[in-house]
């Protein structure tokens, strides 16, 4: 690489001195044992993330008015919560679901919007040593019921507007014993003698409650997320993640005591529970939480309102910001400092465009749900390669590996894998799941299912997906889970998904459509089809591209090759077709 295309780092030049001023030195010296003492244990060895979280800032003397949550709603009121605040609440809500007899790993389920009580319920669920599952507020129906039925969730925490689905599905969720509503912002409430009321049940609740002492490899949150095959898997994680998240917090987004913390992520995805929440509150810091919806103007004055200096936030919003009429510069963002970017590949225009409008380069994170943190990363300290994911974090080794596990040479293209003991907050399993789980693994490698290069310097490259698996908006999606939302409807026989680029959101989705003989091929259907999907699915998940065709290409054992769909779309070569039937 020409080296005028490297972002130099010049760390005289900056505000603040980064938290990890030195790569190699901090690589080859920082060790998890080490990282372990950012967090506190109790004296029998065992911890708890909400008591991280919370009660040791709320405990202590110099942290417990400061602010942990500057709220901002949808129609503009602010709200802010002080560490002491979320003690207290936590403990009532830990309370809460005590009183209703849930019990350490039982499975309560959160599905609400971004508002101050879903940190309250996420925190009171892990305090009490349940395990907290988290599901984003455009799921539909049937995303609802996948998840909700493979876990055996015991409670739903939501809210008016939301409830209408899940009591829709209701009938097929036997465990399912009580939803509890937030009140918040509906003046109806759903009534029902298994609905309880979140501020009823809060009033008359202790506001004392001691953390459960949990194992380390105690499950904590659980997230259900997209693989090639077959519906979402609930991938587990454990109270021992909160020593990598403040790690990485620390480490990467170089979050310090005066900071103002923006994570655009919805609490829904990995990471906004695991940047949103575990990170930002275990070290004590200052979050924004924004309930409107993304628009260049809602987004710039919320940084520019809050004064936020550390900002996390994902390829596809960057691109929509750089598309945006209205430009940052028409703001006063004096506070950024630092300016970070996951989810999907960030193209080195977006890396050049921070610089020019923020006079920040965005670094770019990469790591996955299965994985629990920041695994391969830009840093302050570190020069930028724009377009490269950067390189370990320390104490993770991450490799390009071919199918044996043998490491590639430089520049040569692999699966991108991780020593498995060298990710400390590995998920800890796959709901129910043993043999998926298993299948991650080759010997002492966990393999990504992304397909990457390292060059001689030692940064990495993402260069796709080794399967079938979408990413849309950063938000990834499993093409059989379109599927089988198109086959339900009637004039449907069957389908398949892929995904195919796109310059705005990475990828989008596209089905091929195989109708009902008798059926006619319209603009109307195709309309028609999405509307079904996004009301089935989720309002993010929809195909916005859909063809009819025939015959899908399937193997002899009628696996669709999705893999040739895309080639005929995109003009591809074909590959291998010899385990393809007639077509
Ligand atoms: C993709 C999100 C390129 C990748 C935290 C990965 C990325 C999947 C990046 C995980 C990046 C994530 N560059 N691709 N910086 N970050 N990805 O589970 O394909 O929602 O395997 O976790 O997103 O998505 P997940």
């Amino acid at each position: 690489m020409n080296q005028s295309n490297i972002i130099k780092k010049d760390l005289s030049n900056l505000p603040v001195k980064p938290n990890l001023n030195n790569y190699d030195k901090a690589y080859s010296e920082i060790k998890w044992q080490e990282l372990e003492k950012n967090v506190d244990f109790f004296e029998d060895g065992t911890l708890n993330i909400a008591y991280n979280c919370i009660d040791r800032h709320a405990l202590s003397s110099h942290k417990k008015n400061k602010t942990a949550l500057l709220f901002e709603s949808s129609t503009g009121e602010k709200e802010t919560y002080t560490y002491l605040d979320l003690y207290k609440s936590t403990n009532k809500f830990a309370n809460v679901l005590d009183n209703l007899g849930v019990e350490k790993g039982d499975r309560v389920f959160i599905f609400l919007p971004t508002i101050p009580e879903r940190y309250t319920v996420f925190l009171g669920i892990l305090k009490l040593g349940a395990i907290a599952g988290t599901m984003f507020a455009a799921f539909q129906e049937m995303a609802l019921l996948d998840r909700l039925a493979d876990s055996e969730a015991k409670i739903v925490v939501t809210n008016a507007v939301l409830y209408p689905r899940i009591e829709k599905i209701w009938k097929d969720l036997p465990n399912l014993e009580k939803i509890i509503i937030i009140e918040r912002g509906s003046v109806d409430q759903p009534k029902g003698e298994k609905i309880i009321y979140y501020n009823h049940e809060m009033e008359k609740a202790s506001e004392e409650f001691e953390a459960v002492h949990m194992q380390k490899d105690d499950p904590s949150y659980m997230l259900y997320t997209s693989g090639t095959t077959g519906k979402p898997k609930g991938v587990v994680h454990s109270h021992k993640d909160i020593v990598s998240a403040i790690a990485t917090t620390k480490y990467v987004l170089d979050l310090q005591e005066n900071d103002i913390y923006w994570c655009t992520a919805d609490l829904g995805w990995v990471t906004g529970v695991v940047y949103g929440v575990l990170g930002i509150f275990g070290l004590g810091g200052t979050t924004v939480a924004f309930e409107g919806k993304f628009s260049a103007e809602n987004w710039y004055k919320i940084l520019q309102d809050y004064r936020v200096s550390i900002w996390y936030t994902a390829p596809t919003a960057i691109r929509m910001l750089m598309g945006s009429e209205i430009k940052p510069k028409e703001y006063n963002l004096e506070s950024l400092r630092f300016l970070g970017s996951v989810g999907e590949p960030l193209n080195p225009e977006g890396v050049w465009w921070g610089l020019e409008e923020f006079g920040l380069a965005f670094h770019d994170t990469w790591w996955q749900t299965e994985l629990g943190s920041i695994s391969i990363t830009n840093f302050q300290a570190l020069d930028i390669k724009p377009g490269s994911m950067g390189k370990p974090f320390p104490g993770v080794y991450g490799a390009i590996i071919d199918d044996e596990g043998k490491e590639l040479t430089p520049n040569e293209e692999g699966n991108l894998a991780l020593k498995k003991d060298t990710v400390y907050s590995l998920m800890i399993g796959i709901w129910n799941n043993k043999a998926k789980f298993d299948s991650y693994f080759n010997g002492q490698w966990y393999i990504s299912g992304d397909r990457a290069y390292k060059d001689e310097d030692g940064y990495f490259w993402f260069v796709g997906r080794a399967d079938d698996v979408i990413k849309t908006s950063g938000e990834r999606v499993g093409p059989f889970e379109i599927e089988s939302a198109l086959v339900e409807h009637e004039k449907v026989v069957e389908a398949g998904v892929i995904g195919i680029p796109d310059d705005l959101r990475g990828e989008i989705i596209m089905a091929f459509v195989v109708l009902k003989p008798e059926i006619g091929e319209s603009e109307e259907l195709k309309e028609e089809l999405k509307m079904f999907v996004k009301g089935k699915l989720a309002g993010h998940a929809y195909p916005r591209k859909i063809k009819f065709i025939k015959k899908l290409p399937k193997t002899r054992s009628g696996k669709i090759m999705r893999r040739l769909l895309k080639a005929h779309e995109l003009g591809l070569p074909e590959g291998d077709t010899s385990t393809l039937e007639d077509y």
